[in-house]
């Protein structure tokens, strides 16, 4: 089987809720990897969990998640409470494994890396569609 290598550079590189578990420093690095793989004018575009600007967007955030989970789950014939949904989705396991970093930070490093038209394209509180083009030649 071809090795990425064989396969560069990409058009488009997209990741989707799975870099928000690496450390900062390693996301920071990745990115400058996916950098190297895109020819010149292409694409990279993260579809991610980050982190609230504040305690308070953060709460808003949760009960905004809350609302749409206990809905889900009401909706399906669950007896279950709000505050059980609640209890559940605040003590999730994987809760620990996510490391959110700002959205305003991690555009920051796709500029450093020389990133071009960097921006957050789409959001809603916690949940980011953000990413930057590399120069064209
Ligand atoms: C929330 S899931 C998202 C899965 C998929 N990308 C999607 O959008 O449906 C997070 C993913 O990150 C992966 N993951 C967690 N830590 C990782 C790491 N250190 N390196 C690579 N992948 C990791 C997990 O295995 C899991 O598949």
């Amino acid at each position: 089987m071809d090795s990425i290598e064989d396969r560069v550079p990409f058009d488009v590189v997209v990741s989707g809720y799975a870099i928000h578990h690496l450390t900062d420093d390693r996301k920071r690095e990745l990115y400058g990897e996916v950098f190297g793989l895109l020819r010149a004018g292409g694409v990279f575009v993260n579809i991610e969990h980050v982190k609230s600007p504040s305690g308070r967007l953060e709460k808003l955030w949760e009960e905004m998640m809350l609302d749409s989970l206990f809905a889900y789950d009401t909706e399906r014939g669950s007896r279950r409470s709000r505050e059980e949904v609640a209890d559940e989705f605040l003590h999730r396991p994987d809760k620990a494994a996510n490391i959110l970093a700002p959205v305003e930070d991690q555009c920051g490093w796709l500029r450093e890396l020389g990133f071009v038209d960097v921006d957050c394209y789409f959001k809603v509180l916690e949940l980011a569609v953000f990413g930057g083009r590399k120069p064209p030649a």
